[in-house]
């Protein structure tokens, strides 16, 4: 028989504390151990009933509970549906015993309580959490395309109403600080020590002897109201109107069953509202997209985050004072960054106004976070006042770390760098933003080339949470686990890759844009490739973000690309989209949204108006493409461009690619990332090589598979 990983303890008042333990792990899941001890200890409580005055659950681990077993999760086919079914439904059960013990049970979150963690604490009557740095309250599913299905959808819908319920914790798996957890009544009661923790736990078990919960009282009625109220029900189609808007079609189907199981386990007591939601969260574990999901936001990052590619045995580090050079939009962004998280900031550009222009971002950022309450004046001061701009090269004498990001010319970022050389500390990391010179060639611009390094950033950096280093041919392993550090310092995800033209993320965001492009040489209207990007899952438009980027910028790369390849003796595959984009530029003038005119049109404000109406005339409608060719087109050829990246040497890592492609180029994270989409295709790998090729047949040698691919699917290979 296995330990019973709740541990009994009982006082002289009758209060039984159950510290959970799972023995031999760092932190407690819902696993075999588990829910076999959860059953032994309900049978205990009720068996010893009489002699027990409550009950206080607890743990012993840093964190409350982690929450589900994602591993064996991970694992569950369609066909496992009916044996998980009755796992999840047993486990309820033991729940629903607990909460209706006729004694009062009380969850002390000692520490993070997210997922199943956060569901053990819903099926007691009262919740104290631990005000401790680091914790988090919430009930994040949905972001791995699952739903809580150990009775969190049942119980928040009960304890908080539909609404709050949906908005503020299940659609969006917000996981929230102690204090917010608090004010949204996801806890009770905040505590500063653990020994208040528990003490807070007795004295609420001593007041309410007869405690029950809300939903197991007589004539209790759901918070705000049921699709039964007439007054909600007039509001009830805003609801699923929302989520199409908000999920524009992509094929995501954990908010959609989240916002089912919600509304109709609201109309139906919780027994029943239990098996509905077991119903729909067994349709999501067996389903392809959560296990994608699980891959990227959980194993991949967990694996990044734990120093996948950080090189083993060189100390830690941590900047203290970095040289930003170039204050335009990069630089500013980067400037910020830095110095909220702590860093000193020289930031230096050719006069001090644009430096200061640059210093203004963060104030601007600043005010508005501290209008929103985010942040005290006196904070946001302190982190305005690490900025020092200037136009001096003296001023950057000493940094640890200089990051360039000056306009993208080769020659300048030499100049700039042969500029501060010999004033920075004799081993600063010198790093550069640029978006697609090589890093070697860059490297010729300094003397020490082993500390030259990519910090290849996205925009708006603030927002965007990857970081791309770039590791040249001379880049030493210290100066590749100094940048690793210091990207986890200014709370970013690094993926890290070797040095290419485009490096990894600028070269396959490339084949999209591209094939979107090409889609309109065809004759596709404007309007549904731009639909197709959508519903397939990415985050903007193709055409859209084109013009954004501005059209002039993807032919200068093509042009300068063309050329290496060349001089290298080799041929260069044209593209249909070139002929699309340099008519567009000379025949149009139409160069994208910072012209005034693209694929788009725009007001003088510069916002979209609309899709430009001479496209049509441009572009005539020739043959049709079906929708989801126009989908998998995009998908594949970026899917494609990352496996030659791997045949090439530029990608290292599984977890970099996939991750890289979500959070760096926006590919749909319903896929669990570029590499993943190939796993996870139907019928796995040789499923997608079937595909390419009859995608290459159709439209055009860029999707035969690489012969890499072709040779794991015939071996049932995987990528390592
Ligand atoms: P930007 O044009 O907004 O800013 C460039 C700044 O560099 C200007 O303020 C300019 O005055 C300054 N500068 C020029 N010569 C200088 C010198 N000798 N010393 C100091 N400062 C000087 O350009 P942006 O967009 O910020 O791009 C900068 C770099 O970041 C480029 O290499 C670009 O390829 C790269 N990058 C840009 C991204 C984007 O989305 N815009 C994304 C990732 C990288």
């Amino acid at each position: 028989m296995t330990e019973n990983m709740f541990r009994w303890d009982v006082d002289a008042d009758g209060i039984v504390t159950l510290t959970m333990d799972d023995p031999g792990q760092s932190a407690n899941t819902m696993n075999d151990t588990f829910r076999t001890s959860l059953t032994a200890t309900v049978e205990r409580l009720e068996a010893e009933k009489d002699s027990i005055t409550g009950v206080v659950v607890t743990s012993a681990k840093k964190t409350f509970f982690a929450g589900g077993d994602l591993k064996q999760m991970s694992k569950a086919g369609r066909a496992d549906a009916a044996e998980i079914t009755a796992r999840v439904d047993a486990m309820k059960a033991d729940f629903r015993r607990l909460e209706q013990l006729g004694r009062p049970v009380v969850a002390a979150i000692n520490g993070a309580a997210l997922g199943g963690g956060y569901e053990i604490a819903l099926a007691c009557h009262h919740r104290v959490a631990l005000d401790v740095k680091g914790s988090e309250i919430g009930l994040p599913e949905v972001t791995l395309g699952l739903l809580p299905g150990g009775g969190g959808v049942s119980r928040t819908v009960r304890l908080l109403g539909i609404q709050s319920a949906l908005l503020n914790v299940l659609l969006q798996g917000q996981r929230h600080k102690p204090a917010k957890a608090k004010e949204l009544g996801l806890v009770d009661e905040l505590v500063d020590t653990p020994e208040a923790m528990i003490d807070a736990a007795k004295a609420w078990i001593k007041a309410n002897p007869e405690a029950a919960q809300p939903w197991d009282v007589k004539g209790f009625k759901i918070p705000g109201g049921t699709p039964s109220n007439p007054s909600f029900a007039a509001n009830l189609p805003a609801f699923p109107a929302n989520l199409r808007k908000q999920l524009k079609g992509a094929p995501m189907p954990a908010p959609r069953n989240i916002l089912a199981a919600a509304i109709e386990g609201a109309q139906v007591d919780i027994d029943t509202a239990t098996k509905i939601e077991t119903q729909y969260f067994v349709d999501l574990v067996t389903g392809q997209v959560s296990k994608n999901m699980t891959k990227a936001f959980f194993f991949d990052l967990q694996a990044i985050n734990k120093g996948l590619s950080r090189p083993d045995g060189v100390p830690q580090y941590q900047a203290k004072r970095v040289a930003v050079l170039g204050a335009g939009m990069m630089g500013a962004g980067i400037a910020y960054v830095s110095a909220r998280n702590g860093i000193e900031v020289v930031l230096k550009d050719v006069s001090v106004d644009a430096a200061e222009k640059g210093k203004a971002y963060s104030a601007k950022i600043l005010d508005k976070a501290v209008s929103r309450g985010k942040l005290t004046r006196e904070k946001a001061d302190e982190v305005l006042a690490r900025i020092t701009p200037t136009d001096k090269a003296e001023d950057v004498a000493g940094v640890d770390l200089v990051v360039e990001a000056v306009f993208e010319s080769p020659e300048l970022k030499k100049k700039v760098f042969g500029e501060i050389e010999a004033l920075v500390a004799p081993d600063a990391l010198l790093g550069s933003n640029t978006s697609t010179l090589p890093i070697t060639d860059l490297a010729e611009g300094v003397r020490r080339r082993e500390d030259f390094i990519g910090l290849h950033f996205f925009s708006p950096v603030d927002k965007m949470p990857l970081l791309e280093i770039v590791v040249g041919q001379q880049t030493s392993d210290v100066a590749l686990a100094k940048a690793f550090d210091y990207a986890l310092q200014i709370k970013k995800t690094p993926i890290v890759v070797n040095d290419s033209r485009g490096f990894f993320t600028s070269r396959v965001i490339g084949t999209f844009l591209n094939e979107a492009v090409a889609l309109l040489a065809e004759g596709v209207p404007a309007a549904s490739v731009e639909q197709a990007g959508t519903q397939a899952g990415y985050p903007a438009p193709p055409l859209q973000l084109l013009d954004e980027l501005t059209l002039t910028l993807p032919r200068k790369i093509r042009q300068e690309t063309r050329a290496a390849i060349e001089a290298a003796g080799l041929e260069w595959p044209e593209h249909p989209a070139e002929a699309v984009i340099d008519r567009m530029i000379d025949e149009f003038d139409r160069k994208g949204r910072s012209s005034g005119a693209g694929f788009y049109e725009y007001d003088d404000e510069g916002k979209r108006t609309g899709l430009w109406p001479g496209l049509a005339d441009a572009f005539p409608a020739a043959e049709g493409v079906p929708f989801a060719d126009m989908q998998e087109r995009m998908l594949f050829a970026e899917a494609l461009e990352t496996v030659k990246c791997f045949d090439e040497g530029v990608l290292r890592t599984v977890a970099d690619a996939n991750i890289g492609s979500i959070f760096g180029i926006g590919f749909p994270p319903w896929t669990g990332g570029v590499i993943q989409y190939i796993e996870g295709y139907e019928g796995g790998i040789a499923g997608f090589v079937a595909r390419a090729n009859e995608l290459a047949d159709r439209y055009g040698d860029r999707f035969r598979p690489p012969a890499s691919l072709v040779e794991k699917a015939e071996k049932g290979e995987h990528f390592k």
